[in-house]
């Protein structure tokens, strides 16, 4: 393409804002998504995901918003990175991936390019995005206009992984569409760019890894459970495996958003689709999808055992959102917690300075420490921002002989 770029990226959440804000300090980038709210909310420089600050926002004087169509029209490079959930029998949900594909049916021309970036498996890019962009727009893929697929690997809440500092990914049906795509990515992303074999190598690469990470988690979550019933601090476990070279350190934890507790259900489905063995995938997911009613039975247990009557007991769950430091809560086994916990007649109070827990209903929401003690505490997910105030506390929030119970002993020492 001999154009300059005009880019637009269709669907501006945690993934597209940060990928918008980047290409809009090189090259002229319209920022489109359905959502009004989210448009008005960006014009203002707010960003909910608090992914992005407002320096960033300052340098991206090329970039411009809308929740109006027919403002990518003018774009010659298209980038899709609106979500891809699951059902709720855990099956990829493509309909946002879909819905964009026909955004850009109707605006794009002869000569453009058209990226994927969500999350998706083998196939997708080609033999269902593409494919619906060619049924609206009347084009062909390949010969009139070019594919592309990058899978984004930012990490929310990590300000040592954002866009700039992970190696890109890319992959295209052909030459010319790859080298363009380098030359665009290699704008934004210093830290470097990866030319995959072909798109499905990508897509699978993706997939490779966030269900590696779900498998170590798990198998980590079966020993903690494991080193519980010999009753073992699980954290002395780990120190001493640490100090092998080889060891891959992990830690107990609830799995839950959108990436590693959804990816490995689409590579399952991939699996099933080629009738390949998926047992070590099916299980890890399983075992981390049950930490939620191990962590509340375990919690309730504690109680219990010391005569605590759980209808009258005041108890505090530290951090709801899923995963520390993000303001996300979409798939939060926290939130799943809270509910069992509920079941069992607890009347939890909650304590979250990062995400928005007004659309909650039952739970007392604190956003600051409550000057108040607790017959229980129990710690979910630890934000930076939490701990720091807790170590700073000048009060104790829980009553003498309270229980405190976290996946991690190491946040004990709070509570000593
Ligand atoms: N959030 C992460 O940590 C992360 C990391 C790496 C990859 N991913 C992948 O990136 C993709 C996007 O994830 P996300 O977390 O940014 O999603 P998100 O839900 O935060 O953002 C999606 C945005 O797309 C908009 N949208 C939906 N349909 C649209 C349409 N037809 N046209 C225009 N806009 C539309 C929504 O309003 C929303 O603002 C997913 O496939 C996800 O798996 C996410």
């Amino acid at each position: 393409m001999n154009k300059r770029p005009c880019i637009a990226v269709i669907g501006l959440g945690y993934v597209g804002y940060p990928l918008a804000l980047g290409f809009g300090q090189h090259f002229e980038t319209i920022g489109f998504d359905i959502d009004e709210s989210r448009i008005a909310e960006l014009s203002q420089q707010y960003d909910r995901t608090r992914e992005t600050d407002r320096q960033i926002i300052e340098k991206a004087k090329l970039l411009g918003l809308s929740s109006d169509e027919k403002h990518i029209a003018k774009a010659n490079i298209y980038i899709v990175t609106t979500s891809t959930p699951v059902t709720d029998k855990n099956k990829p949900d493509l309909t946002e991936v879909l819905n964009a594909a026909r955004t850009v049916g109707r605006s794009v021309s002869a000569g453009d390019t058209v990226i994927l970036e969500s999350t998706v498996y083998p196939g997708v890019t080609e033999d269902i995005f593409a494919k619906e962009i060619e049924v609206i727009s009347g084009l062909s893929a390949g010969a009139d206009f070019f594919l592309g697929y990058s899978p984004e690997r930012i990490n929310p809440g990590d300000p040592f992984h954002k866009l700039q500092d992970i190696v890109k990914v890319v992959s295209a049906t052909d030459q010319s569409t790859l080298d363009l795509m380098y030359s665009i990515y290699s704008r934004i992303v210093p830290e470097g760019i990866h030319k995959a074999e072909s798109i499905e190598t990508a897509e699978l690469s993706k997939l490779v890894e966030n269900t590696q990470r779900d498998i170590n988690i798990a198998f980590i979550n079966e020993m903690y459970q494991l080193a519980l019933s010999l009753g073992l601090d699980f954290s002395k476990v780990l120190e001493c495996a640490r100090t092998k070279w080889n060891f891959i350190d992990f830690t107990p934890g609830l799995v839950g958003g959108h990436c590693v507790a959804v990816d490995p259900y689409y590579l399952i489905h991939t699996q099933e689709i080629r009738n390949t063995p998926s047992e070590i995938t099916r299980s890890a997911r399983q075992t981390n999808e049950q930490m939620v009613d191990f962590v509340a039975s375990s919690f309730v247990k504690h109680l219990t055992r010391k005569g605590m009557p759980l209808t009258r007991s005041r108890v505090l769950i530290l951090g709801a959102s899923f995963k520390p430091n993000c303001p996300d809560t979409r798939n939060s086994k926290a939130l799943r917690v809270i509910d069992e916990l509920m079941s069992f007649g607890l009347k939890p109070e909650v304590l979250e300075p990062v995400a928005d827990l007004s659309f909650y209903n039952g739970i007392t929401w604190h956003k600051r420490l409550p000057a108040e003690e607790y017959d229980g505490i129990l710690m979910l997910t630890p934000h930076t921002l939490m701990i720091e105030s807790l170590r700073e506390c000048s009060h104790s929030l829980l009553k003498p002989g309270g229980i405190f119970y976290s996946l991690d002993s190491t946040h004990e020492a709070l509570f000593s």
